[in-house]
């Protein structure tokens, strides 16, 4: 069976100081949690969030990585710098990443194979825009996102890579995929892993994201394609997101 995995991704919030405090309130209330818990911070949030995470069930991850080892590349950081700092998970190819800052299916492939190399465990996101979605294009653009961006990937990497559906227009907008359509089209790029990579598809984690919030999520994580939440705004209290981490009991 495969484990849920409810993941926060902080995006550009919290300082130092924040960080602690909320990981403090946190860390009792996802004690004995049943899925995985994993905070996504800023870089500047990553040393402290892991100390206060120190024997917790809180994982820590980053929101993004550099493909290269070291060099050239202004305000960027490499996978071994995570290493280092003890960091459990990375997101890649966010589409604010892909949205504000050119990430490509290309450079979402580099980043993944830097993140296996450093043994951190890559979130990898696909989803499709409003306009894509009413063109008819979601599995068209999933399919590309998927079999581009994980290119040259091996049955045994989806040990690791969890894959996060994030449909662009249930970002941040209050509005949510019902969750028949995030399970229909999380069970689509399950099919279209299993065809590329074999026996990949039983074991892949796949979330979903946009909106995901304490209302709304023991519905979608009561479908069987659905193994857990790439939460935004609702990471950001401890409260909502201990509910969602909660969401079965
Ligand atoms: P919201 O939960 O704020 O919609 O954000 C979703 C997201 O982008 C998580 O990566």
């Amino acid at each position: 069976m495969r484990k849920p995995i409810i993941a926060g991704n902080w995006k550009m919030n919290k300082t130092m100081a924040e960080t602690k405090a909320m990981i403090a309130e946190l860390a009792p209330m996802v004690e004995g949690a049943e899925c995985d818990v994993v905070l996504c911070v800023p870089y500047t949030d990553i040393a402290t969030a892991k100390k206060a995470a120190r024997g917790t069930a809180i994982k820590i991850g980053a929101e993004n990585v550099h493909w290269a080892e070291k060099g050239a590349f202004t305000g960027e950081v490499s996978a071994q710098m995570l290493k280092e700092l003890k960091v459990d998970y990375v997101i890649i190819g966010h589409s604010e990443r892909r949205q504000y800052f050119g990430e490509t299916d290309q450079t979402v492939n580099m980043r993944t194979q830097a993140a296996l190399a450093a043994k951190l465990k890559p979130i990898v996101c696909v989803g499709e825009t409003e306009q894509e979605r009413e063109s008819g294009k979601t599995e068209e653009v999933l399919y590309r996102q998927l079999t581009e961006g994980l290119k040259g990937f091996k049955s045994k990497d989806f040990d690791k890579i969890v894959v996060a559906y994030e449909p662009v227009w249930a970002i941040g907008t209050g509005k949510t995929a019902t969750a028949n359509d995030a399970n229909e089209t999380i069970a689509y790029i399950r099919s279209v892993l299993n065809k590329k990579f074999r026996g990949v598809g039983e074991k892949v984690r796949i979330q979903y994201g946009g909106s995901m919030n304490t209302k709304n999520c023991k519905e979608l994580m009561a479908m069987p394609e659905i193994d857990g939440g790439l939460i935004g705004g609702a990471s950001l209290k401890a409260q909502d997101f201990s509910q969602i981490v909660n969401y079965n009991k």
